[in-house]
């Protein structure tokens, strides 16, 4: 299974050996691309609607591979039972909203030494980051993808320690900060031209934009 640049970048954080559960799966790719691969325990796609997971099964079944499906809300109760039990689980969730995903993530348990979330909010992506690390995650690697224009952060977290975020980590990253890599550059000009048109907007509607004034603020120190 060919995986564009996206999904490509978010099996690359799946460990070897670990039980995978692609939550939200949709056409099911990067869950058929890593049966293919051979690199997990076991292979999971997920799904709260039944027609994409229906998609996912008729794709498996074409690319001849042997993968677990779920048709739920949120995270697979499988999922959590490995969690509990202390297996080695990636939960990835691809291609949701922040709120969606931060609402699924209050079902995984206090004890989670094995767990590896990977992440690709396509929105919300600081609000994400802060619901972590509020709630006992530590950013564990991070990454920019840019492609056809468009910005895309994984964030990879595992359970250990409370780490409060200064705003501009939230905005892009604890992990991305520490390695400066150019992508991260693009996403810093990218928030600090939104937060600026934002401003311009909120202005000219007599609106407060402290909010706006605070990222800008922040981002600039950075570029
Ligand atoms: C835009 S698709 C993303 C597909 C794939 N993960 C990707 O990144 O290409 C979002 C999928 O998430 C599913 N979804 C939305 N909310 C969900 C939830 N609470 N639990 C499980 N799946 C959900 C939708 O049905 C849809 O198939």
């Amino acid at each position: 299974m060919k995986l564009d640049a996206r999904l490509e970048a978010v099996l690359r954080f799946a460990r070897p050996g670990a039980h995978l559960f692609d939550v939200g799966c949709d056409h099911g790719k990067l869950a058929i691309a890593a049966a293919e691969r051979g690199i997990s325990a076991s292979v999971t796609a997920s799904d709260i609607n039944s027609a994409p997971l229906d998609a996912a099964k008729a794709n498996a079944s074409r690319a001849g591979v042997s993968l677990a499906f779920a048709l739920c809300d949120g995270i697979p109760s499988r999922a959590l039972e490995l969690v509990k039990a202390g297996a080695p689980v990636d939960i990835v969730v691809a291609g949701m909203g922040g709120e969606n995903i931060i609402n699924m993530l209050s079902a995984v348990p206090g004890e989670a030494e094995n767990l590896r979330l990977i992440l690709l909010p396509h929105s919300k992506q600081p609000e994400v980051r802060r619901f972590l690390a509020d709630s006992g995650f530590f950013f564990d690697e991070e990454a920019v993808i840019v492609e056809d224009g468009k910005i895309y952060q994984i964030i990879t977290a595992k359970r250990g320690g409370f780490f409060p975020l200064t705003r501009l980590e939230e905005l892009l990253g604890v992990r991305n900060l520490t390695y400066g890599r150019p992508e991260v550059l693009v996403l810093a000009k990218h928030l600090h031209s939104a937060s600026v048109a934002a401003r311009e907007g909120r202005r000219s509607a007599g609106l407060c934009t402290a909010e706006q004034d605070r990222d800008i603020e922040a981002l600039e120190v950075y570029l």
